[in-house]
């Protein structure tokens, strides 16, 4: 048996509302904030709500609420020239994972200089970095417990994973009234992204006994309660435990990491515009397919179906199918406007991406082709 180490690392203060009380949490960091979002969320008015709590804990707060979807570099400096030289006690990312990725690599180039490229990879953060808390508006990239950050090149669009340990945010707000203004495209997409990861993480090479367990109840909560919230965006239970999937998934990819679907979802992101949860959640019940080949990783596959009452891989493949048809979600790539041609450069950039490693089986090009050739 080989030495584990495994930490829960981020404090996580979860019910309706919890946006209120933001401004009596970041007391505890110093008196000056730095809120990083973007215009959606602004003009949500959760950003307003968040704000109200921190002015009326006495905080000084400036805000820089330009970040884009699938946040580049070119984000990154713009948040950190935004912030120019005050000296900010803690950040706040608000938003989807772009603002909360924009506010971690704001955090990385705000202590060691340079830019976002400088710090591709793992342990590459360089001086002391701030206290972030991460405050989710939806139920998705799990990025409130992580200590990584995606942002993509801005001239290749490939998408860098930066990791720290610094980087872990200190504190996850999760109010699910937050989701409750989702368009119903984003939640779908956010929901499909969840699973993802909740399948993924179940499986990948650095799977262990800690991850587990959240892979499961991950899973569980989130097929049960995605077509309830797609049903009913009210539903606040519902958004709640989609919240909680999401932070027990992020938990998970915080130590067990990602697999194929989202290799091959990357690059249909970067070259082909698709939503990335919607990128995942397409190729991922042929992904499931191609590794329940292998009767090991079908039993641990078994393991996460079993948990949501599912009774074996083929109920799991088209439960995760059903799911598409819930969200009202097309399954071919090309009904998204994926082209039957260049196939080949997508499985290539496929290969190169950092979560492919992690799968269980093996891939070569080939296998990554035919798993994009069968999503079309
Ligand atoms: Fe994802």
């Amino acid at each position: 048996m080989s030495l584990r180490d495994f930490s829960l690392g981020t404090r996580v203060v979860f019910g309706p509302n919890a946006t209120d009380r933001l401004g009596t949490f970041a007391a505890e960091f110093g008196g000056r904030v730095f809120v990083v979002t973007d215009p959606h969320i602004v003009a949500a008015g959760h950003v307003d709500r968040a704000e109200r709590s921190l002015a009326s804990a006495g905080l000084e707060v400036r805000r820089y609420e330009g970040v884009r979807e699938n946040p580049t570099s070119a984000d990154v400096a713009a948040c950190r020239a935004a912030l120019g030289d005050w000296n900010p006690d803690l950040l706040v990312g608000l938003g989807g994972g772009s603002s909360i990725d924009v506010a971690k690599g704001c955090n990385l180039v705000r202590a060691g200089g340079g830019t976002m490229e400088d710090y591709w990879g793992v342990g590459k953060a360089k001086g002391t970095l701030l206290p972030l808390i991460a405050v989710p508006t939806t139920a998705g990239t799990g990025t409130e417990a992580q200590s990584f950050a995606l942002v993509a090149q801005e001239d290749t669009h490939q998408k860098m994973a930066c990791g720290d340990p610094q980087m872990l945010p200190r504190l996850a707000v999760l109010d699910p009234i937050l989701t409750t203004t989702l368009p119903p495209f984003v939640t779908a997409c956010t929901g499909l992204d969840t699973i993802g990861h909740a399948v993924e993480t179940m499986v990948t090479k650095k799977r262990n006994a800690f991850s587990r367990p959240f892979s499961v109840e991950a899973f569980r909560l989130a097929h049960a309660s995605l077509p309830l919230v797609l049903d009913d965006p009210d539903n606040l239970d519902a958004r709640g435990d989609m919240m909680l999937a999401a932070t027990f998934a992020g938990v998970a990819i915080e130590n067990s990491m990602l697999g194929a679907a989202h290799s091959l979802a990357n690059p249909l992101t970067a070259h082909h515009d698709l939503a990335h949860g919607l990128a995942v959640g397409l190729v991922l019940p042929g992904v499931v397919r191609f590794n329940s080949e292998h009767a090991e990783i079908a039993e641990l596959y078994e393991g996460l179906a079993r948990g949501a009452r599912l009774n074996s891989v083929s109920a799991l493949v088209q439960r995760l199918e059903e799911l598409l048809d819930l969200c009202r979600i097309e399954h071919s790539l090309t009904a998204h406007g994926v082209p039957t041609t260049g196939v080949t450069g997508l499985a290539e950039e496929a290969l190169r991406q950092w979560t492919a490693q992690f799968n269980p089986r093996e891939v070569t090009v080939q296998d990554l082709e035919r798993l994009l050739i069968a999503a079309l």
